[in-house]
């Protein structure tokens, strides 16, 4: 299905005098490939310093019941599913009881600080916040 669909469109686009000689292909994007910017990630730790330090700790260390957001657990966690799992997980769930109390785009700019604070490298352009674009970014350990 998938080869035939590639093969209709190189001949439509060939048809079209267009040059169809390299289909495009969409560049895999993981936690290391510069997904976040360095200012979302500030505003970010702002954010997470006053709605998630008091159980995350202030260097996202945990507290015993609330789990560390750096460290190989968090990583073991994370490892093999995507941003967009990772945002969604804070979206629905996150602060506790208290869910909506911090909105959508300060809950991405938080993801941008815990992927800085997990040492991935930052890029130019911020994480944005629709879930369907941040499932195209896989969650991989650091390189
Ligand atoms: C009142 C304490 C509390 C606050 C505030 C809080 N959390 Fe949590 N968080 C927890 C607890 C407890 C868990 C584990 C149990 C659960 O999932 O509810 C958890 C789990 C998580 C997880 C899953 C970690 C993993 O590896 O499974 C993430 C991510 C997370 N929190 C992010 C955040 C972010 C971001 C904020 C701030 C917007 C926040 N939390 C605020 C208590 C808190």
């Amino acid at each position: 299905m998938k080869l035939t669909l590639t093969a209709l469109i190189v001949l439509w686009t060939a048809a079209l005098g267009l040059n169809a000689a390299e289909p495009r292909v969409e560049q895999e994007q993981s936690t290391n490939s510069g997904v976040y910017s360095e200012v979302q990630a500030k505003r970010g730790e702002a954010t997470y310093t006053q709605a998630c330090a008091s159980c995350h700790g202030g260097q996202l260390e945990g507290d015993g019941f609330a789990p560390a957001l750096t460290g190989p657990e968090f990583m073991a966690n994370w490892t093999g599913t995507t941003v967009g799992d990772l945002f969604e997980r804070i979206r629905v769930s996150m602060p506790p009881g208290q869910e909506s109390s911090v909105g959508a785009q300060d809950k991405i700019d938080v993801v941008g600080f815990i992927l800085k604070a997990n040492q991935f490298p930052a890029g130019q352009s911020d994480l944005a916040k629709e879930t369907e674009g941040l499932k195209q970014i896989k969650f991989e350990p650091k390189q």
